[in-house]
């Protein structure tokens, strides 16, 4: 049985040990977001469906409503949580990158998405190429424009974001080489609908009509086309943005109602970041820095990407009905494991109390039967003490009627001592006893028969009489009882060893 509780407890740890074991790293993913516009709400969303493979991480999303000072101060809180990873897409470089490095110094992977940062201290980069999607900006205007010079405003991201700085500097770049293509005017629309309405409105109110609008994202191109609305009523001046986004009331459909006339694709890619994240959690090589293709999205492709987009919106839904029916389900079946675990867990624990009172019981019994046993035994000593003291008795009774008894015949051959007829019959007659009883009683306690006895008493007196006085041999011989001095003297040599002759009697 004891077996048992040591074969139960092992089983227990190691279904404890299994239990515990078994269990995922439990990682935490804290995000920084710069703001919260739907190109940012769309990437949140790519990195929660992605994590639905990942239920063991927890990804908590920061957003910093586009201030860069706002941004630092949660960064330095995230910092003192310390996340197993950090994913943040710095709302201008250089006021937010010393808060990502010292998040980096401090030892929490940093992925900085989208957005650059200056320096090198961050784990990864996963982002376009803006500088490309300048250039791809360019080389659209130059193929939509046919006459010999294009005046272009340029509504700007947040200037000190580095999308904004590459984009401006991509498009710079690539209409270097078309002499008469010309940014006329620039603004800071910084990144948002209303204020690249306020901007461009007013770079048309100063400035003569353009040829091109280009603004660094989709949003800022609807302010802009609203701005045009408003000071150009009814007239169309082609605007180009970046981002294409596939939303409702998003790039796409700009593109397809004619807001926008072309789109740089920029997709937030929250799938990749999040398997990225998880390559770094889980020590997997990843790339360092991914960066992003982009193309220009027209009309054309617009309708035919909206299409598309509507069909995989379709499948996405159905996958997410899915994933959440997964989810459900792996919920059902974690509870069920920990269910059975319990179960297991708790039958083993039964069992393991039941060999302890098992246990116990078998030690009660043991304790019980040993204490009956010692009463037994207690009890028997006790009745032999009681027997033997019984025993004692009778014995001592009987010994003192031997004694008496003895005494009594002893006596009786005394007196007749002299007498030559002294034999059985006189001795039993005198002792009131039968002659087989006096037998039987003289040979238990002497050893010896009553003749014998009576011999033997003859012959110590004459032994004693030879000793203690000067009668002759003969005269001895008739006091002792015996008829004649030599049977005397043959029964004496026999007792004694020596002839009564050889006596020496007192001077
Ligand atoms: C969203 C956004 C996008 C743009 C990107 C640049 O916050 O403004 O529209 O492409 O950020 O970082």
């Amino acid at each position: 049985m004891k077996n048992t509780v040591y074969v139960s407890f092992v089983i227990l740890f190691c279904l404890l040990f299994i239990g515990c074991s078994h269990k995922e790293p439990q990682y935490t993913i804290m995000v920084s977001q710069c703001s919260d516009d739907a190109w940012r709400q769309q990437m949140n969303e790519e990195m929660q469906r992605e994590l639905l493979f990942h239920p063991n991480v927890q990804l908590h999303i920061w957003q910093a409503d586009a201030n860069s000072q706002r941004q630092c101060l949660q960064l330095d809180s995230i910092i003192a949580l310390h996340p197993d990873l950090l994913i943040v897409s710095p709302n201008e470089a250089d006021e937010v990158e010393p808060a990502i490095t010292r998040a980096y110094q401090k030892g929490i992977p940093v992925i900085v998405a989208d957005r650059k940062v200056n320096g090198k201290n961050y784990t990864a980069f996963i982002g376009g190429d803006n500088y490309e999607i300048g250039h791809l900006l360019a080389q659209y205007i130059q193929t939509h424009w046919d006459e010999r010079s294009c005046s272009i405003f340029e509504i700007t991201g947040l200037l000190g974001s580095t999308p904004a700085l590459l984009r401006h500097k991509g498009l710079v770049d690539g209409l270097q080489s078309l002499s008469n293509f010309t940014i006329t005017a620039q603004a800071n629309g910084q990144w948002f609908q209303e204020p690249a309405y306020a901007v461009t409105l007013n770079l048309l109110q100063q400035n003569p009509k353009p040829d091109f609008i280009v603004a660094h994202n989709d949003l800022m191109a609807i302010g802009a086309s609203q701005a045009v609305e408003a000071v150009y009523p009814g007239e169309d001046i082609p605007i180009i943005g970046v981002d294409a986004l596939s939303g409702r009331g998003m790039g796409l459909d700009a593109i397809c109602d004619g807001i926008e006339d072309a789109s740089a694709i920029y997709a937030p890619h929250g799938d990749l970041i999040i398997q990225t994240a998880i390559a770094i959690l889980n020590k997997e090589p990843y790339e360092r820095d991914i960066v992003l293709p982009s193309f220009i999205m027209d009309k054309e492709g617009a309708l035919a990407m909206r299409q598309y987009a509507d069909e995989m919106n379709r499948r996405v839904e159905t996958i997410r009905l899915l994933q959440n029916k997964v989810s459900d389900l792996t919920k059902t079946l974690s509870m069920q494991r920990m269910l059975v675990y319990a179960l297991v867990v708790l039958i083993v624990m039964v069992l393991i109390i039941v060999a302890i009172l098992h246990n116990i019981y078998i030690y009660r019994k043991r304790v019980r039967e040993e204490r009956e046993r010692t009463q037994r035994t207690i009890m028997e000593q006790q009745q032999r003490l009681e027997d033997m003291s019984t025993e004692l008795a009778r014995v001592q009774a009987t010994a003192s009627s031997a004694d008496k008894f003895m005494q009594q015949l002893m006596r009786e051959i005394e007196i007749r001592m002299a007498d030559t007829d002294l034999n059985v019959n006189t001795l039993s007659a005198a002792m009131n006893i039968s002659r087989a009883q006096l037998f039987r009683k003289v040979k238990t306690l002497t050893g010896c028969s009553p003749v014998d006895l009576i011999r033997s008493l003859r012959l110590k007196r004459g032994q004693q009489l030879l000793l203690n006085t000067d009668d002759s041999i003969q005269q001895i011989a008739y006091a002792v009882g015996f008829t004649s001095a030599s049977y005397f003297t043959k029964c004496y040599k026999d007792m004694f060893g020596t002839s009564p002759g050889e006596v020496t009697r007192p001077k």
